[in-house]
């Protein structure tokens, strides 16, 4: 459930109008929900109660910082996989006690600043990434707490570029080889052992790939412990799906995935950590679009909006669908068009939605696009020169904006032409 509902034929953001944000921040912009983002955070929360456990949100999917201060003010925890990731955290707030740093390539610069800052672990991938935390902790004279990122070698069933948890993939360290690398772990200067982690692939759809990857995790802690590791935090990672459209699509929810959890995981007596990214800010999100133009061509109507690619590239880049919706309703008995929704930006691939069925349309007219807190903003680029579209946030009645448009002056001052040109 979300808070994006028509109120007398206008879509509104909780109780303010899209027009009105529309009006005073210009068009496209992206549009979040306080209410949806603390409704979908708690939904976890307690989901997996009475379980001890702490509800990462995964920083990547949205990390703009007044979104993750209203989620560190809940009491979230948060998954970073960069230093820049970490920095807004604590810029937003949130203690260094509840940030997991994940993340392949973690630098030694990195991890010295995660230290120096205070961090609740380290999701190792590697036994070089594991000697070079050694080497940094040791040379601060420091423990950095770690769980090992062990891939499971279960298949998602999602889509193959956010697939993670396959032998074939490059995230964590093979299940075969975790107990031997665990033990040179142990046995590393500067390096605390606290737990496992994992995390298998995103938009999962089905609970039975979780499940059959959590029941070899089980086996894992118990082998490690008989090893003689302290294992007491279990991080499992994000991915937990949403539906993308309305009509037909149903992923289970938080609390059928809470309920798995504790049914494979509720006797270890570890603290649970999990990642979700998308199931929070996913649908607390949309992208609001102008139409510029309406252009007829051969069996096709063209409909030419201000948002692109370079705004919102999932359709590009995934084959992503997007529920597009008019503003402004379309009044009872008027008939839908199809039509295909395009950016303005120089190629083909700038293509939103082909064939999609919408109330007549003209230009200065607003769409929506649903389903895009999430994986948004954060993968938009300035391609064409066009300025990174600012970020609301609603409360109730009232709106502000969380991330400014930049001018074209601004975008255009951070090139500079060296002296000798
Ligand atoms: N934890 C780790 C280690 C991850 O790699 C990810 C996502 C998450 C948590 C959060 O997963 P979520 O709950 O959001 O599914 N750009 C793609 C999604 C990439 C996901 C990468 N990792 C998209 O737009 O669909």
């Amino acid at each position: 459930m979300d808070h994006f509902l028509y109120r007398d034929g206008h879509l509104c953001a909780e109780d303010v109008p899209m027009s009105d944000i529309a009006a005073a921040v210009g068009t496209p912009f992206y549009c979040y929900s306080a209410a949806t983002l603390t409704r979908h955070f708690l939904l976890f929360k307690e989901a997996l109660e009475p379980m001890p456990s702490l509800v990462c949100f995964a920083v990547k999917s949205n990390s703009n910082v007044a979104v993750l201060k209203l989620l560190g003010d809940l009491g979230a925890g948060m998954d970073v996989v960069s230093i820049g990731e970490y920095l807004r955290a604590k810029a937003a707030g949130v203690p260094g006690e509840r940030i997991v740093f994940s993340g392949v390539g973690k630098t030694p610069q990195e991890m010295r600043m995660a230290l120096e800052g205070g961090i609740r672990q380290f999701n190792v991938e590697s036994e070089p990434e594991l000697e070079a935390l050694s080497a940094v902790a040791s040379s601060m004279g420091v423990e950095a707490p770690i769980t090992l990122r062990v891939n499971p070698d279960v298949d998602a069933k999602t889509h193959e570029k956010i697939s993670t948890g396959r032998k074939e993939d490059k995230f964590g360290v093979p299940i075969s080889r975790a107990r031997e690398i665990y033990a040179r772990a142990a046995a590393l200067p500067g390096i605390k052992v606290v737990g496992v982690d994992m995390h298998i692939g995103s938009q999962l759809t089905d609970l039975a790939p979780f499940e059959a990857a959590y029941t070899k995790m089980r086996g894992l802690v118990e082998a490690l412990r008989a090893d003689g590791h302290t294992i007491d935090r279990l991080d499992l990672g994000g991915g937990l799906g949403i539906p993308y459209t309305r009509s037909n699509e149903a992923p289970p929810l938080p609390l059928d995935y809470g309920a798995m959890v504790k049914r494979v995981l509720g006797d270890l007596g570890c603290e649970i950590e999990i990642e979700p990214g998308r199931l929070i800010s996913g649908n607390a999100g949309m992208l609001v679009t102008q139409v510029i133009y309406r252009k007829s061509a051969e069996e096709r109507e063209f409909l030419i909006v201000d948002a692109a690619m370079n705004d919102l590239i999932r359709p590009a880049m995934y084959g992503a669908h997007h529920d597009i919706i008019p503003v402004i309703e379309a009044e009872a008995g008027v008939l839908p068009e199809p039509f295909d929704i395009v950016g303005p930006i120089c190629e083909s691939g700038d293509t939103f939605a082909k064939q999609r069925a919408l109330p007549p349309m003209a230009p200065g007219d607003l769409v929506a696009f649903r389903s895009a807190g999430a994986y948004g903003a954060v993968m938009s680029s300035e391609y064409n020169s066009r300025p990174l579209i600012p970020e609301v946030m609603v409360q109730g009645d009232h709106f502000a904006v969380i991330r400014a448009r930049p001018t074209y002056d601004e975008m255009i001052a951070r090139d500079s032409i060296p002296a000798w040109l």
